[in-house]
Parts: C-alpha cells; structure tokens; sequence
C-alpha cells in the first residue's frame, strides 16, 4: 500500500450522498476488474459491454490501460513497481466514479494478485461493489491473436517484461467471473456479466 505522504489534510464530506446520485441514475456505482493477459479480449468485452449497458440507461464509463498510460499515467512503465502504481491510480480513480454513481468497467493487465487485492480492498473498505472478471485465454490463443503485433516483437527481445513472454501474470484465485475468451462468444460473455449485474440488483432488470 501506498504511503500517506501529506499531513494535515482531511476528507471533506459534501452535503449529496451516494445514495441521492443513485436515485437521479436509477442505479449505484459498481467497478467490474477485468484481468488477464495483453490480446485476452478485456477491451474487446468492455466496449460491448459498454454499448449493452448503455442502451439499458446505466451511466458506464471505461478505464482501459493503453489510454489511461497516454493520459494519466503517462509517466509510469511496466516494472513490477510501475505496475503496482499504476493499478493503485486506477484502482482510486475507479472508487472516485463509483461514489459518482458510474458503473466502470477498468481493464488492465493487472498481472499481479495483490495489487488487484489492494484495489478489491479499497472498495469494500467504502461498501462499493467490486467484481473481479478474471479473462482467461491461453497464452498460446493470446500470442495467436496478437493484435497489436506486441507478442511477435517480444519474442524478437525487442519488447522486454511483456506479460506471459519474460514477466508473470498471476491468475486471480477467487474471482467473481471467470471468462474462457477462447472457448465462448463475445454475446456469451457480455450476457453473462448482464445477469449476473441483474441478479445483483446491480442495474435495473431489462424492459420487457
Ligand atoms: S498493467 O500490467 O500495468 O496492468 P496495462 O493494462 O496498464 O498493464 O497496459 C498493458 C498494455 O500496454 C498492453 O495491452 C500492451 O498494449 C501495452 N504494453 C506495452 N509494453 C508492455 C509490457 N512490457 N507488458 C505488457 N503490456 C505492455
């Protein structure tokens, strides 16, 4: 965990709650973590996902790591440390949307168990909703894929600490979801995750 380096600061509450969001939206704020390996299909869910969610009303929002390292995180690399910061960034920025009222969908590689478990932490620490999406793929279909044409140039040594090439991922041991994107469909997944959002009263049930 992260040190507090300032002093003399303190929260400051307002005077609108999370519930008073929720009941302009309709629905609370909830982060889906979506982990696996570089070319597993997070984003590829998360878009889709967005677009299903979008069209039932719920106010969603995706943190995607590609564009939050052009941004926010512009300054961090892919160390062990690197990593860690910029899993602990997201993981606040996503705590800061869910007291918003948004549901976020944040994927990122996120290679290592306990700076997921820092982030679970940090929401449930504050009763916010967080479910771990492990997006299993075999590195073998992964690396097949390779979209972005990073696993070739990996394998090349022009690439170093590339997850599943030269530096690890470790797969989540408990998570809520648990995606094989080398056997099931995109439709597959997305309706999967609707339910199980339906069936945690999570977003309204689907107009009928
Ligand atoms: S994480 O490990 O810190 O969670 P993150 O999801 O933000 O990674 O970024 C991963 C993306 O950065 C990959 O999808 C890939 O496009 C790109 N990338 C560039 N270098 C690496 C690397 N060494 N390891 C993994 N991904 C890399």
């Amino acid at each position: 965990m992260s040190e507090q380096k300032a002093t003399n600061v303190h929260w400051h509450g307002g005077e609108i709650n999370r519930p008073e969001r929720a009941q302009i939206l309709g629905h609370s704020g909830a982060t889906l973590w979506f982990t696996g390996l570089s070319g597993s299909g997070k984003s590829t869910i998360a878009v889709a996902l967005e677009q299903a969610l979008y069209q039932r009303g719920v106010l969603v929002y995706r943190l995607d790591g590609d564009n939050i390292r052009l941004g926010i995180n512009k300054n961090l690399g892919f160390s062990a440390e690197d990593r860690a910061e910029n899993i602990r960034r997201v993981g606040e920025v996503s705590k800061l949307f869910v007291d918003g009222g948004v549901i976020v969908l944040s994927s990122f590689i996120s290679p290592y168990l306990v700076d997921r478990q820092i982030v679970r932490e940090l929401h449930e620490a504050d009763n916010m909703p967080f479910i771990e999406v492990f997006v299993d793929c075999s590195l073998e279909a992964a690396e097949e894929r390779d979209p972005k044409g990073l696993y070739k140039k990996a394998r090349a040594g022009e690439i170093k600490n590339f997850t599943g090439i030269d530096d690890p991922y470790e797969a989540p041991e408990a998570p809520e979801v648990h995606l094989h994107t080398d056997q099931q469909s995109l439709e597959e997944e997305v309706e999967h995750l609707l339910d199980l959002l339906e069936k945690q009263a999570l977003i309204p049930p689907a107009a009928s």
